[in-house]
């Protein structure tokens, strides 16, 4: 274009920009469109240019028209840009889909607070050189009952409501296959399928056939102990619980061991530290009602009879064994009021763990 800041040219190059940016009909096109008039050697930037050539009294009225015309198509180019994009996003909404919508966040999940306190408890009996092992929720009379020196017809079975499973009977009708009770069966299946020494502690999912409440649920956890050797003493029993409860509770706790009566212990105790919220000193603590003391587990010296069930010979082998209901420990250490909220898939309880 010979001089192409005369009103004229200028109004044929406006003309010829907006035709060639209508035929441009994807991102490419337009981009190059942009360049060839717009762009540092584009047609309308040279016209700029070429202004600055002409006769000083026609420069300023030829520099504005130009630049009206570059304004002009700078405009058009923002347009025909948007009519385009909103163009392909209505061609992709075609199959359903709104590209526009901001992606929905994955929520992250945490571990259940049974699973957290659980793997805590083991955590310190692995520290101290247990293994830990798992049975099955499925068990057999004999090994929730029988080995554990409560035979059919003992008043004991009256500690456990349980869920019987038909499939199985003895000679008088009775059901001899149920959900476990507790987790001491794995004392007996652990102490048949190996010899002393034996260290182990059994996390796992119990069940009893219970009216729920507050503080009853037909579903639980139980973490099972039990060390097997010669010459194994009440002390090293006290010892190894002490260790427990500071660990978990903190290492200012007292630890109190009361007679008890578990038909697979003798002598049986039941354990307790003493209470962390009042230290003993709130008639009305929520946490130890006013005791001072908090009972965490049953524990005992393994039954002689025991031990005999499952072939070992009490005069040379000793052990003690102890069981313990984690929710229990997380209700006291998390202070949860209501051990139904457990298994209550409310994610306002357990998103807070
Ligand atoms: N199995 C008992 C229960 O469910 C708890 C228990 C008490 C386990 C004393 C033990 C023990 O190993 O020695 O109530």
């Amino acid at each position: 274009m010979a001089d192409a800041s005369s009103a004229a040219d200028l109004d044929a190059l406006r003309q010829e920009a907006l035709a060639a940016l209508t035929g441009a009909t994807d991102p490419q096109a337009v981009e190059a469109w942009r360049v060839a008039y717009l762009g540092r050697s584009g047609k309308v930037t040279q016209a700029l240019r070429s202004v600055g050539a002409q006769p000083a009294e026609q420069r300023r009225e030829a520099g504005a028209a130009a630049n009206r015309v570059k304004a002009r198509l700078e405009k058009a180019l923002a347009v025909r840009s948007e009519e385009l994009r909103s163009a392909r996003l209505d061609a992709l909404s075609d199959d359903a889909i709104d590209v526009s919508l901001p992606g929905r966040l994955a929520e992250i999940g945490s571990l259940h607070p049974s699973t957290r306190i659980m793997r805590e408890i083991c955590a310190i009996f692995e520290r101290m050189g247990f293994q830990v092992v798992e049975g099955p929720e499925v068990e057999w009379d004999r090994y929730n009952f029988e080995l554990l020196n409560i035979p059919k017809d003992h008043p004991a079975r009256d500690m456990f409501d349980t869920f019987w499973i038909d499939g199985a009977a003895d000679e008088d009708g009775r059901s001899t296959m149920l959900l476990r009770t507790h987790t001491s069966p794995m004392q007996a299946r652990v102490m048949e399928e190996r010899r002393p020494p034996i260290r182990v502690v059994v996390p796992g999912k119990v069940y009893r056939y219970e009216a729920t409440d507050a503080t009853h649920e037909s579903q639980f956890h139980q973490v099972e102990g039990l060390v097997v050797d010669e010459g194994v003493s009440f002390a090293n029993l006290k010892h190894t619980l002490y260790e427990f409860a500071r660990q978990l509770f903190g290492g200012e706790r007292k630890v109190r061991f009361r007679c008890d009566y578990f038909p697979f212990v003798e002598p049986g105790v039941d354990v307790a530290i003493d209470c962390f919220k009042c230290d003993g000193d709130d008639a009305r603590c929520r946490i130890c009602r006013g005791s001072g003391w908090i009972e965490i587990m049953g524990a005992g010296m393994v039954h002689p009879q025991v031990l005999r069930n499952v072939g070992y010979d009490p005069d040379r082998y000793t052990g003690f064994a102890f069981g313990m209901g984690p929710e229990r420990i997380a209700m006291l250490k998390y202070g949860i009021e209501d051990i139904r909220l457990f298994l209550g898939n409310d994610l306002r309880f357990l998103s807070q763990f």
